[in-house]
């Protein structure tokens, strides 16, 4: 059965698509079979990985409630694109009856082929958001260590806790907290690691994505970081953070 991931933070630019596609690769090269989902309008996985020719995205599976468009990279590592007129759709769904279960209906067909089903969200708690947490087993927060991206994580955390473990997924669990960006021996990254210890005890990753000007290269490259820069270490740190969640979850 496979993991539903929602990558998950209400700041922007703290690597959850980096993680969605990294992340993703990774699993697959450990021969796991991965759908990386792009449930963002700005689109940025798919343009990161380098995808300009198709016809469908996630756009029409909320639009008209059509299957999802997958794109096969290879045997293991399949995609789900999304465009920007996903954000021009964003009322009309907001306004459909069964608007919190759209991605969850598309997705029921084809979970029993993958492993793991990654979620890309965008940097908000609106209607494409809920709609990932719905559907998902599992999520990961990714933040750096710094005041506003762990306001944004908690901001999420309760938010999961007080409405969606209420009514829409009671069963959904906190994978982790992935530290990305990450800049080691200064103060304030001290500072913030004892933040997050004291309040997600035994939650934080022990993997930690170290900061590296090598992903902003691979994504204008449309490539993910095991194509761009294989002996780097950001295909070192996605990589054992893969092994670390095959350890955890089975
Ligand atoms: N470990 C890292 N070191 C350095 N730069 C990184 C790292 N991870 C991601 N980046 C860069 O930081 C920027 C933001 O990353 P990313 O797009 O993954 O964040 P995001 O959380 O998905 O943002 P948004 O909320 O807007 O969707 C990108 O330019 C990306 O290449
Ligand atoms: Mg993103």
């Amino acid at each position: 059965m496979a993991e539903i991931v929602s990558i998950l933070n209400l700041k922007g630019g703290v690597g959850k698509t980096t993680t969605a596609i990294n992340l993703g690769k990774a699993l697959s090269r450990l021969k796991k079979k991965v759908l990386v989902i792009d449930n963002d309008s700005q689109a940025n996985l798919t343009h990161g990985l380098g995808f300009t020719d198709f016809s469908k995205s996630v756009y029409h599976t909320y639009k008209d409630k059509e299957s999802l468009p997958i794109l096969q990279e290879d045997e293991f590592f399949h995609i789900v694109p999304s465009q920007l007129a996903l954000a021009s759709i964003e009322s009309e769904v907001e306004s459909d009856i069964n608007r919190y279960y759209i991605l969850a209906d598309a997705i029921e067909s084809v979970k029993k082929n993958y492993d793991f089903v990654l979620i890309d969200c965008p940097p908000s708690l609106g209607v494409y958001t809920i709609n990932a947490i719905t559907t998902s087993t599992k999520f990961l927060i990714t933040t750096q260590t710094d005041r506003f991206s762990i306001d944004g994580l908690l901001e999420v955390y309760r938010f999961i806790n007080n409405k969606i473990k209420k009514r829409l997924n009671s069963n959904i669990e906190l994978m982790g907290v992935l530290i990305t960006l990450f800049i080691q021996n200064t103060v304030a990254t001290d500072i913030g690691l004892e933040e997050l210890e004291k309040h997600f005890p035994g939650k934080i990753l022990n993997t930690r994505i170290r900061h590296t000007t090598k992903f902003k290269e691979s994504t204008i490259a449309g490539e993910d970081i095991f194509t761009y820069d294989p002996k780097g270490k950001g295909a070192q740190d996605y990589e054992n953070l893969a092994l670390e969640i095959l350890k955890k979850n089975g």
